[in-house]
């Protein structure tokens, strides 16, 4: 955790790999794959509110948001995790970070998501992004990269190139990086989610 918090006071950003142990990523994996096997997921919308849209050029993956009340044994054993992440950040940063919300998000060979900021148009209650990813035995061609650009603000110059692979936990400052999934080439599954401020 402290290498993680290093890595965000340093550069905004952090990738720690094993952040959750593998049986838990597969368990979670599972679940993911079951639910969508159910009909569960919905194509990912883009905006808020009345103005949240389906838009197939900006992204194409589906969603399944985690319901409060409702959490599996799985999510809570990652939603813990996920809580002394919180209670750390908070500590350290003094970000006043208050709730988590997340969602499973499946990308079929062939999504991507274009590039883009977590925090919607005239708010500023998402402030932390947090995504593990849930797949096993990633190899390089199969797409799916996040690209991160790694200055603050800028959508050119440097980025880095990271693999959705299982049990690896992303996490940025949700106003402050462009970030785009470039288009996976297998199934690609992911819990994607934010620590806000009410
Ligand atoms: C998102 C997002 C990135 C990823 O859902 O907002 O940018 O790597 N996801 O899944
Ligand atoms: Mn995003």
């Amino acid at each position: 955790m402290e290498i993680l918090l290093d890595a965000i006071d340093r550069n905004g950003w952090a990738v720690m790999p094993g952040f959750l142990k593998i049986d838990a990523s597969r368990r979670l994996r599972d679940e993911c794959r079951e639910a969508c096997e159910n009909g569960e997921f919905r194509p990912a919308g883009v905006g808020r509110g009345k103005d949240l849209k389906v838009r197939e050029d900006i992204r194409r993956d589906q969603v399944l948001w985690l319901k409060p009340g409702e959490f599996s044994k799985e999510q809570e054993a990652y939603l813990a995790k996920l809580e002394l992440l919180r209670l750390a950040l908070n500590q350290r940063f003094f970000l006043g970070l208050f709730e988590f919300e997340g969602h499973f998000a499946i990308y079929p060979d062939g999504a991507f998501y274009k590039a883009h900021l977590d925090r919607h148009a005239g708010t500023n209650d998402r402030i932390v992004t947090a995504i593990l990813y849930l797949n096993e035995d990633w190899q390089p061609g199969d797409g799916g990269e996040l690209k991160l650009w790694t200055i603050p603000g800028e959508k050119d110059g440097p980025f880095e190139l990271i693999e959705p692979r299982m049990g690896t936990l992303v996490c940025f400052l949700a106003g402050d990086f462009w970030h785009e999934v470039m288009p996976a080439r297998k199934t690609r599954m992911s819990v994607t989610g934010w620590f806000r401020r009410v």
